[in-house]
């Protein structure tokens, strides 16, 4: 398996590459991936989530507590792990006071029985304050996943109501350790102790709308402390609702065995763009004891550091890095010989184009009112700003069958692509060279097009949307139907 950098990437990620002195190839490992994990047998884990606000303290804040909306009583996300075969059940309770503010979880990545899917008003009524909602489901696929909200999410995903949820069982040759990597902006007033508004004009019609705290695991540039000279898996999961990060490692050889959650072929990391969203496990052979790798992302004028990979103790491994890969995934192969395909284009509306401009211009933004303005659409419809009036389906797609999805997106800005109820094969990109690989979320770059396959085997009603928040909010939101 051959990885390159995309040909097109920014100025700045080339120049990080040259700053740090990276090699310009690295070696592409050989191990083919093992069979699929067996299905343990069925048991059940219970979680009880209760949505509510809690005034609540991370190391990023300064100090300072912060009204977070939460699943529990940490201010960091609960991290769920259940092991192939178990079942989750999962009680929740909307703890939130203001009225109207009703909640529900989507378990993003999960390819569940479409009732359990989360989105209000298609699959499920919404959650109200002072109600409460179940959801039960077998996991089918082993990997790094996580949960949020699918109501008012700019805000409700803005102040934390997230969580993580990790399926085992899919490393026959067990790592060194397995820490996770959870990247979140904050939005933190001057004060400190409070949120700027979650959503602004400005952002939403351009590349959204950013925190102003970045954090991983709740904190600025911590150190994590990992054994020497070893092994170890990081699941990097990107939950901001805006900020993409290409993430890298300098200081350490990395490989890539899986993307949101599905194995893939290692790969050597050079760097790999996360949007909202998307997820990357990492296997990165540690420094010896003392010494100091870190995570840096790549996407700005100059790397920023995001952690400090600390290595101690004694070493663990010797020899060439050649990482274990991941068992392989359970996604069905599509049949790209018979697939039927959908072209799928992604816009600005007109008001978007309109509000764009003006933003560009500098001029101030007249009294249009959010809720009114669609700014982006696909295939030229944009989701009613109402969320309870569901639009008609974008197409209806006959069960079994493979489709492959032409994804274009026709906007100057990137937009992370998310389909529920499915992964995909990502074909190509009239872009850039893309490894092998399975995602739930693809980010499509300004002017790319890229073709996406998958067999439609889930039916019912499925949400096809931009992860970045703001964009899904103003429009640019569809669904399918597989029937
Ligand atoms: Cu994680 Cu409909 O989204
Ligand atoms: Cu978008």
């Amino acid at each position: 398996m051959i990885s390159r950098r995309s040909v097109l990437l920014g100025s700045a990620a080339m120049a990080g590459s040259v700053l740090f002195g990276r090699p310009g190839s690295a070696p592409a490992f050989t191990r083919p991936l093992p069979p699929t994990a067996p299905v343990g047998a069925e048991s059940v884990v219970s979680l009880q989530l209760r949505a509510a606000e809690r005034q609540l303290s991370l190391p990023c804040f300064n100090g300072k507590s912060l009204p977070l909306w939460t699943f529990t009583d940490a201010a960091q996300p609960p991290v769920v792990r259940v092991k192939l075969g178990q079942r989750l059940n999962t009680h929740l309770v909307n703890g939130l006071t203001r009225p109207g503010e009703h909640v529900s979880i989507h378990w993003h990545g999960i390819r569940l029985p479409n009732d359990q899917d989360g989105v209000p008003y298609l699959v499920q009524p919404p959650v109200e304050p002072g109600e409460s909602y179940d959801y039960s489901f077998v996991p089918p696929d082993t990997g790094t996943f996580f949960f949020h909200t699918h109501c008012n999410s700019a805000e409700q995903l803005g102040r934390g109501l997230i969580g993580i949820l990790i399926v085992e069982g899919d490393a026959p040759e067990p790592y060194d350790a397995d820490e996770l990597v959870v990247l979140k902006d904050w939005r933190i007033d001057e004060a400190g102790t409070g949120f700027l508004p979650f959503l602004t004009q400005e952002g939403a019609g351009k590349a959204g709308t950013f925190g102003t705290v970045r954090s991983v695991n709740g904190a600025i540039l911590p150190d994590i402390t990992l054994p020497a000279s070893a092994d170890v898996r990081l699941r990097i999961v990107n939950v901001d609702p805006t900020r993409l990060t290409e993430i890298g490692i300098e200081g350490a050889e990395a490989a890539v065995v899986a993307i949101d959650g599905i194995a893939c072929p290692p790969f050597p990391l050079r760097s790999w763009r996360m949007g909202p969203a998307m997820r990357a496990d990492l296997i990165v052979r540690t420094p010896a004891d003392g010494g100091t790798a870190t995570l840096v992302d790549y996407f700005a004028a100059k790397p920023v550091p995001l952690a400090h990979l600390v290595a101690q103790g004694p070493a663990r491994r010797k020899g060439p890095f050649d990482p274990a890969p991941l068992a392989a995934g359970r996604i069905p192969a599509p049949d790209l010989a018979n697939a039927t395909r959908f072209p799928i284009t992604f816009s600005a509306t007109a008001t978007g184009a309109a509000v764009a401009d003006l933003v560009a211009d500098g001029a101030p933004l007249g009294p249009l009112c959010l809720s009114e303005s669609n700014l982006w659409a696909i295939n030229k419809a944009s989701w009613p700003s109402d969320m309870h009036q569901i639009p008609p389906p974008m197409a209806t797609l006959e069960r079994g069958k493979t489709y492959i999805f032409e994804l274009r997106n026709v906007t100057p800005h990137m937009h992370p692509i998310h389909l529920h109820g499915h992964s995909f094969s990502v074909l190509k990109s009239n872009r850039r060279d893309l490894p092998e690989h399975h995602a739930d979320t693809v980010l499509l770059l300004p002017k790319e097009r890229m073709e996406i396959a998958f067999v439609a085997d889930n039916p019912g009603k499925w949400m096809l949307h931009c992860h970045i928040i703001e964009h899904q909010e103003t429009g640019m939101m569809a669904w399918f139907e597989v029937a």
